[in-house]
């Protein structure tokens, strides 16, 4: 793990292995921990980068409101601080990590060699998920992470998974507890404010890989399948049994998956 000074905040970066680069975007309110699996599998052939998020793991925080631009402009950041941009980047993101990746995508399209997105969605809140988020963000603030261990834990894996896996639960209730208070409702109120990035995904200029969980309450694979047709070059897959975090709970399926998408992708061209 790396610590990196990052527009202002102290970033802790999981870096592994060589060659292409690919950074692993995490969902909310998680940690980079969560890619566990794909880093261990695809820092064997790719330069893997996971960061903690500002306000998440071993990140330091900033208050108020982090915007998804904001996060993705600390990715951009970073990876021009490492020396990647020219090589091209993929940027795969899980649910907030996708919103990020959207965002990125609006600033930073020449930078992206690949897109993956997975269990998110493109439309902006609805006004009573936006009402939520405030809610959520001021008892946060002052319960501590609890509240959303209670709120969010029971609807992030499917039913087989919360039988079958209690090391991903466990897993998952970790993440949550190492995040700060403050960085937890500064990211709510970041994605309350999120713009509907429906129309960027007929902008989309490299090759895509869509990934849904069959089970996923939060990010449903009807709604998913629509954004992957909207976007140019798009693969959709849906992974049977997950729920919304499909690659803890379905990590060889997800791999393999991930897998032929990234050896698909050609180096890019001198030219870009
Ligand atoms: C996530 O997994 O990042 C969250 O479900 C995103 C959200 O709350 O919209």
């Amino acid at each position: 793990m790396q610590r990196l000074q990052i527009a202002g905040v102290d970033l802790a970066v999981e870096i592994q292995g060589r060659g292409r680069p690919v950074i692993f975007v995490h969902g909310f309110p998680l940690d980079h921990t969560m890619w566990e699996a794909q880093v261990a599998e695809f820092s064997r052939d790719f330069q893997v980068l996971a960061p903690d998020l500002r306000g998440f793991g071993a990140s330091g925080t900033t208050p108020g409101v982090v915007t998804m631009e904001r996060f993705a402009d600390d990715l951009a950041e970073l990876s021009h601080s490492l020396g990647l941009t020219a090589q091209g980047l993929v940027v795969c993101g899980l649910s907030m990590g996708g919103y990020i990746a959207f965002q990125f995508l609006r600033k930073y399209a020449a930078l992206l060699r690949g897109l993956v997105l997975c269990n998110t969605r493109a439309a902006a809140d609805s006004d009573e998920a936006r009402e939520n988020r405030y809610r959520l963000a001021n008892a946060v603030r002052q319960e501590g992470p609890d509240v959303v261990v209670r709120q969010m834990l029971p609807k992030l894996v499917s039913e087989p998974t919360r039988r079958e896996r209690p090391d991903c639960i466990a897993r998952l209730e970790n993440m949550m507890r190492r995040a700060s208070s403050e960085g937890i409702a500064a990211a709510a109120l970041g994605m309350a404010e999120r713009p509907d990035s429906s129309a960027l995904l007929a902008t989309v200029p490299c090759p895509a890989l869509v990934i849904a969980g069959e089970l996923d309450q939060l990010a449903p694979p009807s709604e998913m399948r629509t954004m992957a047709d909207a976007i140019p070059d798009a693969r959709f897959e849906i992974i049977a049994g997950a729920g919304h975090m499909t690659p803890m709970e379905k990590p060889q399926e997800f791999n393999r998956i991930l897998g032929n998408f990234l050896h698909s992708l050609e180096p890019r061209s001198p030219q870009g």
